[in-house]
């Protein structure tokens, strides 16, 4: 169970046993706005940034945090994180547009996509954009679409896969030599050789291993592999890097009994070695970068929903409510852990264990399992926690549900960020041929 010091780390607090965040009554704001809903601390993600800044400056000022757009993609993050001084990773040519119409500048972006088609290239060389590229057989294409538009070659930069992974489920582990990710050490030096006979003159490197880590020691191997694979490189092909990408993977405690990644640790695991490394090996002062997603979203914010149903079948206490993983995908598709609070709690009803379930028609549309929480009844309200980083951008229409509203909550006042989807969105993009009118 969580206590008061979770609950303040997470900006909650029971007040008359209403529970509020970042200081706004939950119970208001579901009544007002609706549930399922997504509820968004602008504040908090402030303060992530903050903090893992200051950790990173304290070591090596030389350093750029790329907010990875797809842990969410919402407009409104993008700005805050933009006026923080964050630049970005953008996995698609949807999310760079998406970056530019919240007025993100080409140069603050990296692509680092994998599976690049021609027309991704032509976008990026187009917009200027840098480009983390994930196969030596890219290289080729890459060079036609620069030749083709007639563009003086920006910087190139391969992915490495360093073949130490981590992650939080084996579906974020991106490094090994069975993931479809990066190039391998042995092929490293072909792909710069390369690319530097293509006649790039400028070069970054980047490696990405997984996400959800929240032991820091699971980066340790990775870093050593990486950071020998850049000394190879350097010492055989002479390349200067302008940065050295160390990817995301920065972790969030989603139980009670977690604890937060430690940033000290993170620091001498990988940010030290790194510093070592360009002074012993005289690579001059390349960009550090990082591409962290979750870390600095996902605490954020909270999905509100409200239980509908209360089942007993004799063997389990169902309670069902209106998110199902249509709206939150993650305790269906990873096992994941999402913390569940009641909005209102009334100290003297006795705890229960119950099955939080959606309304999704699969027995798998389960939000939170054998959850202890005191006694539910049909209409009270539910915070999912930590939901802001691959919540709202991995939900779904399945079943025909529309998609949730998400709001922003900023100095005490809210604003609607998004609209909740109508029935009409489902239909949107349908044609029906003549003979079916
Ligand atoms: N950079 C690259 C190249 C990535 O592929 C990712 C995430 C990140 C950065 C950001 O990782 P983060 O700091 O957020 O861990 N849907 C999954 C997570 C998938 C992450 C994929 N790549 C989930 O809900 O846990």
């Amino acid at each position: 169970m969580e206590n008061i010091d979770w609950l303040n780390y997470k900006g909650l607090e029971y007040r008359d046993g209403n529970l509020f965040f970042n200081d706004v009554n939950t119970i208001e704001i579901s009544k007002k706005y609706g549930t399922p809903i997504f509820v968004i601390s602008e504040e908090i993600i402030r303060e992530k940034y903050r903090t893992l800044k200051k950790v990173l400056n304290s070591e090596y000022k030389k350093n750029h945090i790329h907010y990875a757009v797809k842990a969410n993609s919402n407009i409104s993050i993008l700005k805050i994180l933009n006026t923080e001084g964050a630049l970005f990773d953008c996995t698609s040519q949807g999310e760079i547009y998406t970056c530019f119409k919240a007025g993100i500048a080409p140069e603050r972006i990296i692509y680092t996509g994998n599976m690049f088609t021609d027309d991704d290239f032509e976008f990026s060389v187009k917009n200027d954009i840098i480009i983390n590229l994930d196969s030596i057989s890219q290289l080729k294409r890459l060079i036609k679409i620069y030749e083709k538009l007639g563009k003086e070659k920006k910087i190139i930069s391969f992915r490495i896969n360093p073949e130490f992974g981590a992650g939080h489920h084996v579906h974020d582990i991106t490094a090994g030599r069975e993931v479809k990710f990066g190039i391998l050490e042995h092929q490293a030096i072909e792909a710069y050789k390369k690319a530097k006979d293509f006649g790039f003159e400028r070069f970054g490197v980047h490696q990405h291993i997984g996400s959800g880590i929240n032991n820091p020691y699971n980066f340790e191997k990775a870093a050593e592999k990486y950071f020998s694979i850049i000394k190879k490189l350097a010492s055989s092909l002479k390349i200067h890097f302008e940065f050295i990408d160390f990817g995301g993977g920065l972790g969030i405690p989603y139980h009670p009994n977690e604890e937060p990644l430690d940033l000290e640790i993170y620091k001498e695991i990988v940010v030290k070695p790194f510093k070592k490394l360009i002074n012993i090996e005289n690579l001059g002062e390349p960009v550090f970068k990082i591409e962290p997603g979750r870390f600095l979203v996902a605490e954020s914010c909270i999905l509100i929903t409200q239980i509908n149903t209360i089942k007993d079948n004799g063997y389990k206490l169902f309670a069902g409510v209106d998110a199902g993983f249509n709206t939150l995908i993650r305790p269906t598709m990873y096992g994941s852990y999402h913390h569940i609070m009641k909005c209102n709690k009334n100290k003297k009803d006795k705890i229960l264990k119950y099955e939080i379930v959606g309304p999704i028609c699969e027995s798998g549309d389960i939000l939170g399992k054998e959850r202890e929480l005191t006694k539910l009844i049909e209409g009270d309200y539910l915070a999912i926690l930590d939901t802001g980083a691959y919540g709202y951008v991995m939900s779904s229409n399945y079943n025909s549900r529309p998609r949730s509203a998400e709001i922003l909550i900023s100095d005490g006042h809210i604003f609607k960020i998004r609209e909740a989807e109508a029935f009409d969105d489902l239909l949107r993009n349908q044609i029906v041929p003549d003979h079916l009118k």
